[in-house]
């Protein structure tokens, strides 16, 4: 591990405030060894919580497939196996070859592992997921807001689209996130089920937070 609670926050903090792309992910492929136990150390819970919105909002939708962007080692993948159960397909993208290699070593099923730097449409067939989830990987240096538009389009209509970014985020990310997401709603692209807060590292002394977001596609 990298060591105490506050030499994690520090990785952390590196990370989040990374300068551009390349020193992102060099972060990530010197903190990937390190990456499970470290969050795990700091309560990093975000990906379970998103999973229990998964849970809640799937009731009535039906899954068979879902798409997690920015899967990094694969929490959101594991969490949908062991918490909700769930057995369809899951793909996940990212662009970090370190953190996907560790995913692929977990025996969650993974249908297919893709490495691709999102800017804006995915690699992938449009309206061919019910589901995408994005957890901790829309952020400043890593996946850009202005990529929502061309993310979404991986979903049918009426599936669902879940996803978090920082509420604490450097510079304006999140306004410009939130101000392109309703304009999306305006625009009647996607209707917002649910956002609430959750606290980032649950055993962290500083307490962050990290937005939750549930929309469906329309
Ligand atoms: C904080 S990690 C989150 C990983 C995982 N979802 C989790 O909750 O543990 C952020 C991930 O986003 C990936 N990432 C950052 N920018 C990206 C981009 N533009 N395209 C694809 N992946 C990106 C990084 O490589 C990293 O694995």
């Amino acid at each position: 591990m990298s060591g105490t609670q506050s030499d994690i926050i520090n990785v952390v903090s590196g990370v989040a405030h990374a300068e551009n792309r390349e020193t992102t992910q060099k972060s990530y492929d010197d903190w990937t060894k390190n990456y499970d136990e470290d969050l795990g150390n700091v309560g990093y819970f975000v990906p379970k919580r998103a999973v229990e919105s998964f849970v809640k909002y799937t009731k009535h939708v039906k899954v068979e497939k879902v798409l997690d962007v920015g899967a990094g080692t694969g929490f959101v993948g594991q969490y949908l196996r062991t918490d909700a159960k769930y057995e369809g397909v899951i793909d996940i993208l990212d662009a970090n070859i370190e953190m996907l290699y560790l995913a692929s070593k977990k025996d969650l099923n993974f249908r297919n592992i893709i490495r691709h730097w999102v800017e804006g449409k995915l690699p992938v067939h449009d309206e061919s997921y019910d589901v995408m989830m994005c957890v901790g990987s829309f952020a400043p240096n890593h996946v850009p807001v202005t990529s929502l538009p061309g993310i979404f389009k991986c979903v049918r209509k009426g599936g669902l689209l879940i996803f978090t970014t920082r509420v604490q985020s450097p510079r304006s990310y999140k306004q410009e996130f939130d101000e392109l997401l309703a304009r999306m709603e305006l625009d009647a692209a996607i209707k917002r089920l649910d956002t609430y807060e959750v606290v980032h590292f649950e055993n962290a002394e500083k307490k962050i937070n990290s937005a939750i977001y549930v929309y469906q596609k329309l």
